[in-house]
């Protein structure tokens, strides 16, 4: 079996934390080093490199051994119950190397301090610093506090932060795939989730210097970018003018992923995530209007029943999810779509449940991420509804969906054995240098032969022959 490299995985929360390395300026050294280690979405990792950033103007340098760190991050997940149980068990093993070096700093930063601000200083006496998703650029200053003897917390929510004028440093990458961060925080209030608590109000990134990146990352090589937002197609920017002039043309999702298709015909454009409630049809002729986008949906359903999804707060209906699913097949006929479930919400049914599963038919998702729903404290379903799901019913339920996944993935990956696939170039495959692997428009992981003619970073058109589980297997045909 071929295995998928860990930069494809865009969606996957339950990722563990991953250690940062960062190459310092020796003039600039201060002679720290900084040890950070990221949880859940890709928003949370891309965060991590505006940290990096912000904390290497300052002359630290990165290191992969926590215990030889003077400061140790750690940026957190809240959007499960078992998410927030990792972070605390790994601020356990922590301890011994705080133990034996007293002076260490230990921050825990994103979306688990946003929820618990100070009360984290009093549940986990280890934690020196509370940081929240839009308080970075106070670090230095917090880590100043610390250094003077105190506990500092920081975790102001902003109507206007985006980072927007901070180079992230890439970290950990493959240097021809890049994310983007193009808007932040979240205004749905679906019921079940954290995420306009932990990340405040919706607020997107000027477009200029979201084309900017882009065209920074092209010309160092680079040749994917994905635009990270927690519902990108909400995403609208008008340009702030001076009083009596009269207002700039709003830029909509539609614009900006055609200005950042235009970048370059050679950069290919993919985005995270799409709301059914949201995605529009100008959305999908602009994807369809230019090669260089990929042509991928992550589109969450939640649920196929449209009671559950009118108490989960999603605004859209079973009907008009699968009209958004009409629309984009019939716009981009090869589209790849993958989603999110949650099985076991409050109050669902048998039969409402397997309207899911039957959503699922319907559309024969490429790829989804699926949970047990988890009851989160002060969203509005913890404060209405009874999570009255038994825990093995909620289980039992995920198994049916996660198998019924696992058979359309294979089938829609058997579609695209027979033919031939223009892959960028990634990197070598996990299993062995002497393949390549790299990713279809579809968003299909491939593995093939490596080539001398061609380098990590190029396209090639790959004629796939068969497949496993989960990847394409072929062979280089131009
Ligand atoms: N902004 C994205 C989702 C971000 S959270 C969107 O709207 O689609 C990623 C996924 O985690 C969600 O789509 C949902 O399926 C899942 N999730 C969120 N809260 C959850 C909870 N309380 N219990 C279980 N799964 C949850
Ligand atoms: Fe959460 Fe809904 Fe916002 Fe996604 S759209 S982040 S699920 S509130
Ligand atoms: Fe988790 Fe926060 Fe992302 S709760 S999923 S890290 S926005």
């Amino acid at each position: 079996m071929f295995e998928i490299p860990t930069s494809t995985k865009q969606h996957d929360e339950s990722r563990q934390g991953e250690a940062l390395l960062i190459e310092n300026d020796p003039q600039k050294s201060n002679g720290r080093k900084l040890y950070i280690e990221s949880y859940g979405c890709q928003m949370n990792f891309s965060d991590s490199e505006i940290v990096a950033s912000i904390l290497l103007d300052k002359g630290f340098e990165t290191t992969r051994d926590y215990r030889e760190a003077d400061v140790i991050f750690i940026n957190t997940c809240s959007i499960r119950e078992n998410a927030e149980q990792r972070v605390r068990n790994r601020l356990k093993e922590f301890e011994s190397a705080k133990a034996k070096n007293p002076g260490m700093v230990v921050g825990v930063l994103g979306c688990m301090a946003e929820r618990l601000k100070s009360k984290f200083l009093e549940e986990e006496k280890l934690v020196d610093v509370v940081v929240g998703p839009d308080a970075y650029r106070d670090l230095p200053n917090l880590i100043e506090q610390v250094d003077e003897g105190s506990r500092a917390v920081n975790v102001l929510l902003s109507r206007e932060e985006t980072y927007a004028d901070i180079s992230p440093v890439r970290l950990n990458t493959n240097g021809v795939t890049a994310f983007i961060s193009i808007m932040r925080g979240c205004d749905n209030m679906c019921s079940f989730c954290v995420v306009p608590f932990t990340r405040g109000r919706e607020r997107s990134r000027d477009p200029q210097s979201i084309v900017k990146e882009a065209q920074n990352l092209f010309h160092a090589g680079y040749r994917e970018v994905t635009l990270l937002g927690q519902n990108v197609d909400s995403y609208k920017y008008t340009a702030a003018v001076a009083d009596g002039e009269e207002a700039g043309p709003t830029i909509t999702f539609a614009n900006l992923l055609e200005l950042v298709a235009q970048v370059n015909p050679l950069l290919r454009v993919r985005f995270s995530t799409s709301h059914p409630k949201d995605i529009t049809n100008d959305v999908l002729y602009t994807m369809a209007k230019y090669e260089n986008i990929c042509k991928y949906i992550h589109l969450p359903v939640q649920s196929g029943n449209s009671r559950v999804l009118q108490l989960m707060n999603r605004t859209y209906d079973r009907a008009w999810y699968m009209e958004r699913i009409n629309a984009i097949r019939s716009i981009i006929p090869n589209c790849g779509i993958s989603t999110d479930v949650i099985t076991g919400f409050c109050s669902e049914t048998e039969e409402e449940h397997q309207e899911t599963i039957s959503m699922m038919d319907y559309v024969k998702y490429d790829y989804a991420y699926m949970f047990a729903y988890s009851e989160r404290p002060g969203t509005l379903a913890a404060k209405r509804y009874a999570d009255d799901v038994p825990e093995e019913v909620k289980k039992r339920r995920l198994t049916e969906v996660v198998d019924r996944q696992r058979r359309h993935s294979l089938e829609r990956l058997q579609t695209y054995v027979g033919k031939t696939h223009k892959v960028l170039i990634e990197g070598f495959s996990k299993r062995s240098d002497k393949d390549y692997c790299g990713r279809n428009d579809q968003n299909a992981m491939v593995v093939f032969p490596v080539d001398e003619r061609y380098k990590v970073g190029d396209y090639v058109n790959v004629f796939t022959d068969k497949c496993t589980s989960a990847t394409l297997i072929g062979v280089i045909s131009s």
